[in-house]
């Protein structure tokens, strides 16, 4: 089961970005969003290399799993493998729109057949205690949101569905790229605020398009959660501020240079285990935005940490930049001041 409050706040699953390490990262700067993983399909839990595609820190619990998958019997036989991994939560993909995805007929065209879906979510749930939920868009191409979104949920709820994620807007299968698609097709909030109406009782979360504090309160109005994706990727001030916004506890880190100190211990020890620095770093790169000295920061991130002998002294020097840009700022004003009273 899953209680509203645990999807309240959601980092949305992001292939290639929410990685093992942007969620140990994530999890540094807040204790009580729920966290996802990429997408992997069925076949990659069955065939794949489990530790490496699948083995997380224990610090970054609760983690919601992600699958791609649109055959009952394997999705089943991946959900046990996910709970067996330590997984808090199995997510069903219903709104990827990759070329890929769609010829292995799943992602956003399940939208096309809320039976299936039914049948996924049904053989999903007899495989496991976990909850199962289903992230969805409004609908595909032509079809009407009105019908083929009440109609997923419909069938996803009477299947035993736990929880429902809605990016809201269509995804247009034909003529857009999976990036386009998160952003050309227009978003429709009222009509997941009318979902959740309509199904009081399975809680719903909104996603799309939310960057800010502010909106995601006027959000949280209508639905129980928000999933956030790219803003809270590129914006790890948000990220900050979410536990004492939104569940009025202790931020866990006050400001970015401590969020680096805080995720030092970890970088350290993944180096001994022979990860790249630029592997942890790359999801590091929107810390300081705005702050003087933030460009030579991902400048310097970027350039030097994929260099073989990369340690943490690359990223202590490239957080030095910062350092450094303040203290100049901060000499010109005082120079500044003394001037303008000697005058
Ligand atoms: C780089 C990237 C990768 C994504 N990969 C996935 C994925 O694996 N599974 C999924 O359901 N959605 C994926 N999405 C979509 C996001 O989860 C989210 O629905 C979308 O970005 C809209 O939310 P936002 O406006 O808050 O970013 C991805 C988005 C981005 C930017």
């Amino acid at each position: 089961m899953i209680r509203p409050e645990d999807i309240r706040f959601c980092v949305a699953p992001m292939m290639d970005w929410t990685d093992r390490h942007c969620r140990y990262f994530h999890r540094l700067l807040t204790r009580k969003a729920r966290l996802y993983t990429e997408m992997l399909t069925t076949g990659a839990v069955k065939h794949g290399d489990r530790a490496r595609l699948m083995g997380f820190n224990e610090f970054e619990r609760p983690v919601a799993f992600q699958l791609g998958g649109s055959d009952p019997k394997e999705l089943a036989f991946a959900t046990k493998i996910v709970e067996s991994q330590g997984y808090a939560e199995v997510n069903l993909n219903v709104g990827c729109p990759s070329d890929r995805v769609q010829n292995g007929a799943f992602g956003a065209c399940l939208m096309l057949q809320p039976k299936l879906v039914a049948d996924c979510v049904k053989a999903m749930k007899d495989a496991t205690v976990l909850p199962v939920t289903v992230k969805c868009r409004i609908g595909v191409d032509d079809q009407d949101p009105e019908i083929a979104l009440f109609e997923l949920a419909e069938n996803s709820i009477a299947a035993g569905v736990d929880a429902l994620f809605i990016h809201a807007r269509k995804a247009w299968l034909k003529g857009l790229s999976p990036k386009e698609n998160r952003d050309i097709p227009p978003l429709d909030y009222t009509i997941v605020h009318r979902l959740k109406k309509s199904f009081p009782k399975t809680p719903i979360a909104i996603n799309g398009g939310l960057e800010t504090i502010l909106q995601i309160k006027e959000q949280l109005q209508h639905v129980d959660g928000v999933m956030v994706g790219r803003a809270a990727y590129h914006n790890p001030a948000l990220l900050m501020m979410i536990d004492a916004e939104l569940f009025n506890a202790p931020k866990p880190v006050h400001d970015d240079f401590e969020a680096i100190e805080a995720l030092s211990s970890y970088i350290e020890k993944e180096l001994v285990k022979g990860e790249r620095l630029s592997n942890i770093t790359r999801h590091l790169l929107g810390l300081f935005a705005g702050q003087p000295g933030a460009r030579l920061f991902r400048q310097k991130l970027t350039s030097q940490a994929t260099k073989p002998n990369a340690s943490l002294e690359t990223l202590r020097s490239a957080v030095n930049e910062v350092r450094v840009a303040t203290l100049r700022l901060q000499l010109a004003h005082a120079e500044k001041l003394a001037e303008a009273e000697s005058q």
